[in-house]
């Protein structure tokens, strides 16, 4: 993403923020995963949408019309013995001249120069809630500020959510935020049909997650969107199953959930294949079905269609062919009022997608279901789950796990599938597969 991209974002904030205002966006925290070992950073979304900065350690400031500066960013000092062990930092010069702040002061400093800053504004933008110790601070500097009232300082009289905003903004894709999303989705497609040629009997859930995440880190994505759900059988029947660790069983399903970060965007796809490398006639039943359902989910996507369209229209599809195949009782009618899909189609049809997996931005606006418009990007992923046991179910229904799962982008025209490239079909997918049984594989 070029530096103008990031400009042009703070710009169209600015100019939404009311006079004499003053937003305040930290960065996420590093966190830690085992006594001096972290987790690789990643900023947060929001942070990083406005800033562009890869930095921990930060808080942006936007104060529109402030004559010395209206983008202020605090950030780590440069300190060429900690820079030696851990890489190069910005600094306050890299700040302004790199990531086109006006001004840049020592996050150390922050304690001291954003009360005064504060001081001078009538509304904070913020997102309370998001970062326990600096809405502490904020509200100190607050308090602290308004028994100051008799000596003529008045300070803020009014927070406004900064999220709401910025949710808004970040639904809506820029032409080059698409393009991230696209080699994303390209790299986990890719990632996907490299684990249909690796799938047999005898492996091990983990086995193919390596696969993956291999596929997508040779391609230059070193970081997964989300852990991996990677269950065969039972597993494909718990929704965000993570452990990966099981066998592969011979006649089994698999569903792999999976897709890469590429330049801070997601992707994420899912699809399940026969580990055998062919369906069995109850598993392409549903499998068809499912996919039946995507399909329909995928044709309500279009401008002027409201967000829950591809929902409902996957849920009468599932509705409908569980009925036939016995699954469920009643009149289509009746079984869709009393929602009696949910007992094997548990959860939504999708969510927007972005720079996180479950990206921002409302699905209702005054209670009603939002609009799709040109250039939001959302997942269509129906499924059935049928754990054995379920009662009143023939057992050849059993252990049978089936999402699949697309990346859509709404476009003038209606829509399009970003991640086509990843075999859906049955009959593809069998082909891909083709090998799958041949022992000694590997
Ligand atoms: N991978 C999480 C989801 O599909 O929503
Ligand atoms: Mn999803
Ligand atoms: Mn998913």
């Amino acid at each position: 993403m070029i530096a103008s991209e990031f400009k042009r974002r703070r710009r169209q904030l600015m100019r939404m923020m009311e006079p004499n205002s003053i937003a305040i966006l930290p960065t996420a925290p590093v966190a830690r995963r085992n006594r001096d070992v972290d987790y690789a950073y990643r900023p947060d979304s929001d942070f990083y949408y406005l800033t562009g900065f890869p930095e921990p350690e930060a808080v942006a400031i936007l104060i529109p019309g402030r004559k010395q500066a209206e983008y202020i960013l605090f950030c780590r000092e440069r300190h060429p013995e900690r820079e030696q062990w851990d890489g190069a930092r910005a600094g306050q010069e890299g700040a302004v001249r790199i990531y086109g702040a006006d001004d840049s002061f020592p996050i150390g400093d922050l304690n001291e120069i954003l009360p005064r800053m504060l001081e001078q504004c009538a509304r904070v933008y913020y997102a309370m809630g998001c970062n326990p110790e600096l809405d502490k601070q904020i509200s100190e500097w607050v308090s602290q500020i308004r028994t100051q009232s008799r000596a003529g300082v008045t300070g803020p009289l009014e927070f406004i959510a900064l999220d709401h905003y910025l949710h808004d903004m970040r639904l809506y894709k820029s032409r080059s935020e698409i393009k991230a999303i696209r080699q994303a989705a390209r790299i986990s497609a890719q990632g996907h049909r490299r684990v249909m040629g690796a799938c047999r009997p005898g492996l091990h859930e983990w086995r193919l997650e390596a696969e993956f995440v291999h596929e997508c880190a040779m391609r230059g994505a070193r970081h997964q969107a989300y852990p991996p759900i990677v269950g065969g059988g039972a597993n494909a029947c718990v929704l965000h199953y993570i452990d990966n660790r099981d066998e592969l069983r011979d006649g089994e399903l698999l569903l792999i959930d999976a897709g890469c970060e590429h330049d801070y965007y997601a992707s994420d796809i899912t699809r399940t294949i026969p580990i055998s490398g062919t369906f069995s006639e109850p598993q392409r039943q549903l499998y068809e079905l499912v996919l039946k359902a995507q399909e329909a989910a995928i044709a309500k996507v279009s401008p002027g269609s409201h967000w829950d369209a591809p929902h409902q229209a996957a849920v009468r599809v599932i509705t409908r062919g569980l009925i036939e195949l016995g699954l469920l009782k009643g009149s289509l009618a009746s079984a869709l009022k009393r929602e009696s899909y949910k007992r094997f189609y548990m959860h939504r049809t999708g969510h927007w997608l972005g720079m996180d997996v479950h990206d921002v931005g409302d699905y209702k606006i005054d209670g009603a279901w939002r609009e799709l418009e040109p250039g939001m990007v959302l997942t269509i992923e129906p499924g059935i789950y049928i754990p054995a046991g379920s009662k009143g179910v023939a057992r050849k229904w059993w252990d049978i796990g089936i999402r699949i799962e697309d990346d859509v982008l709404v476009t003038k025209e209606g829509r399009e599938v970003l991640t086509t490239d990843a075999p859906k079909g049955v009959r593809e997918i069998e082909s891909l597969m083709g090998g799958a049984r041949r022992p000694g594989r590997g």
